[in-house]
């Protein structure tokens, strides 16, 4: 646990620009800094990173956030972790509130202690694989150069039962176990998990080990040995790879995700470095949305037979729910019994990279799977069609794909597309409304929204009863209740992280587009924002006027009381 003041002061510590500009490179821009935005791919550059308001903001993707936020997006690390590298990287020691015993503190010292003890097995075996004459044979004898090695951080687990004592003192201990390096044995003995093996390691996007994977170097079961899961390592979230295919996937907007260690290795040092590989496990919904938050499309490429096919069938079912229309997913398979390793060796990356360019699109992927289960020379088998893509379609949230792919259906089937669209209990697809011609003029909540987003502390001057009620009210509610909490006053950036979990998140990040361009200084800010809040006692005062002369006019002199009446002519005698 962090103290939430120890947050806010490396918020006002931290530069924003500095930050940023040590992963993307940054060009000054009148009152901002822009760059081609790191989390989608473009050409002319609409990420900008405000230093005066201390966030960055994309006008293509939406992308938004504090330093904080940065790093974690950027580097995929977790919230903790991105305040502790922050405090790090400013000389500030991180004060620890001591949490109940398995609380954060507690468990966040284990893990750094786990990822140590991982990273010090790593650096044994790298240099138990330079001593090693047979290891290296094995590797030179499948083609691989030191190079690409040492871009895996690739070792060798030696032979012998116990050789990590060497390292780990604490070879007995219940850590020990807990790292999933060795294992206790039926007769109580306990023993290195890896003997004898290759090593893989498996790395973060933080660039801390968090598992290995081990492969036998002739022949004998199982061929691959992988790290259990530990705290560190959940395999259905990591793949291997990634932190090293970073500037490809940047470069490609491509990933490829192919189904062994020895592969991304092999593709690596033959040029194509975008790929990554799932460990010995199915690519599950975690791995489709990691890799399409960093590119538009992701290529499967997996062994031209029968388990190559049924693994590319489990990837297409749990990529459904990630389809977007401006993403694309395809399959590719190799010809057996090749795989990438040894396709890219015998045939070379052109051979490879046009092999991935012409992978089969996820609708005729999707389409010959289905085709393959039906009969669709009789009108059994072409009911049966649409019948078995019905669950499929309705899990895909992208609209035009959706549509493309009923559109195949028909064809395939020989049914109408409305046909298809009532079996399959969609709606048609409805265009997109056009464009409104004018913005509506902005309301009053927006405009101390925006004037409160540059002043956080002007929120507890609003008379709230005053608004009606709407989203942006209850955004300035949320701000009001935020300032409170906080002193000294916060800036943009202090507020932003103190609302992180907020429910209006996403709409506050949306507002931010409209507002950071503004160049009016604090005193400005402040005369605006007195401006906004008397034109609502106005308005206020207007509507109240209104109401008095009509009951006035209704009901004659004795429709109002006294107090009403004297009410009426104050407001009359401003008018
Ligand atoms: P493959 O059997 O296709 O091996 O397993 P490979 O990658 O081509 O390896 P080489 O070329 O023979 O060295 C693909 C992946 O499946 C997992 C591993 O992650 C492996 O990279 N696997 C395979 C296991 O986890 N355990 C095994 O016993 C075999
Ligand atoms: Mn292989």
């Amino acid at each position: 646990m962090i103290p939430e003041s120890f947050i806010q002061d490396v918020l006002a510590r931290i530069d924003i620009v500095d930050l940023i500009d040590k992963y993307v490179t940054l060009k000054k821009a009148g009152a901002n800094y822009m760059a081609c935005c790191p989390f989608h791919n473009e050409k002319t550059p609409s990420f900008t990173v405000s230093p005066g308001k201390q966030f960055y903001h994309c006008f293509g993707c939406g992308a938004h956030g504090t330093a904080i936020g940065f790093l974690m997006e950027y580097q995929g690390m977790s919230f903790v972790d991105a305040v502790r590298e922050l405090a790090a990287s400013m000389g500030m020691q991180v004060p620890e509130e001591r949490g109940h015993p398995g609380g954060d503190a507690e468990q966040g010292s284990r893990l750094r202690h786990l990822s140590a003890r991982m990273s010090e097995a790593q650096a044994f075996y790298k240099a138990a694989l330079k001593k090693s004459e047979r290891a290296i044979a094995y590797l030179k004898n499948r083609g691989l150069s030191g190079e690409a090695a040492a871009r895996f951080g690739m070792g060798y687990a030696p032979e012998g039962w116990q050789t990590l004592q060497t390292v780990f003192t604490d070879y007995a201990s219940p850590e020990m176990l807990a790292s999933g390096l060795v294992i206790d044995s039926d007769n109580g003995r306990r023993h290195d998990r890896f003997r004898d093996r290759i090593m893989f390691p498996i790395i973060n996007a933080k660039g801390e080990v968090i598992g290995f994977g081990g492969r036998i170097l002739d022949q004998g079961e199982p061929k691959y040995l992988n790290s259990p899961e530990t705290p560190l390592f959940e395999k259905g979230r990591e793949l291997f790879g990634l932190p090293q295919a970073r500037q490809a996937l940047r470069d490609e907007n491509c990933a490829i995700v192919v189904e062994g260690y020895m592969d991304v290795v092999a593709l690596a040092q033959h040029g194509v470095g975008n790929a990554v590989a799932t460990l010995g496990t199915a690519t599950t919904p975690v791995h489709v949305q990691k890799l399409l938050r960093q590119v538009d499309r992701v290529v499967f490429c997996f062994d031209g037979d029968a388990a190559g096919k049924k693994a590319a069938s489990r990837a297409l079912d749990n990529a459904l729910e990630s389809l977007a229309d401006n993403k694309t997913l395809a399959f590719a398979f190799l010809p057996e019994p090749e795989d990438p390793d040894s396709f890219i060796r015998q045939k070379g990356k052109d051979a490879f990279t046009r092999l991935i360019a012409t992978a089969a699109p996820l609708s005729d992927f999707l389409l010959r799977e289905l085709s393959a289960r039906c009969d669709l020379s009789a009108s059994e088998g072409k009911a049966r069609l649409v019948t078995e893509a019905k669950p499929l379609l309705l899990r895909i949230p992208a609209p035009h794909l959706r549509l493309q792919l009923v559109k195949r259906l028909a064809q395939a089937s020989g049914l109408e597309q409305i046909e298809v669209e009532r079996l399959c209990g969609i709606r048609g697809y409805a265009p997109p409304a056009p464009p409104k011609a004018a913005r509506p003029a902005p309301s009053r909540t927006r405009t101390l929204l925006r004037l409160v987003l540059q002043k956080p502390e002007l929120a507890t001057q609003i008379p709230f009863e005053k608004l009606p009620v709407d989203p942006d009210r209850q955004m300035l509610e949320s701000i009001a209740h935020a300032v409170t909490r906080l002193s000294p006053a916060p800036g943009y950036a202090q507020l932003r992280e103190q609302l992180r979990g907020n429910s209006q998140e996403n709409a506050l990040d949306a507002l931010a587009g409209e507002w950071m361009d503004m160049k009016l200084t604090d005193t400005e800010v402040e005369k605006e924002f007195q401006d906004a809040v008397k034109r609502l006692e106005v308005v206020d005062q207007k509507a109240e006027f209104d109401r008095l002369q009509t009951q006035a006019r209704q009901f004659g002199r004795s429709g109002l009381s006294a107090e009403e009446k004297a009410r009426y002519l104050q407001l009359l005698s401003k008018k």
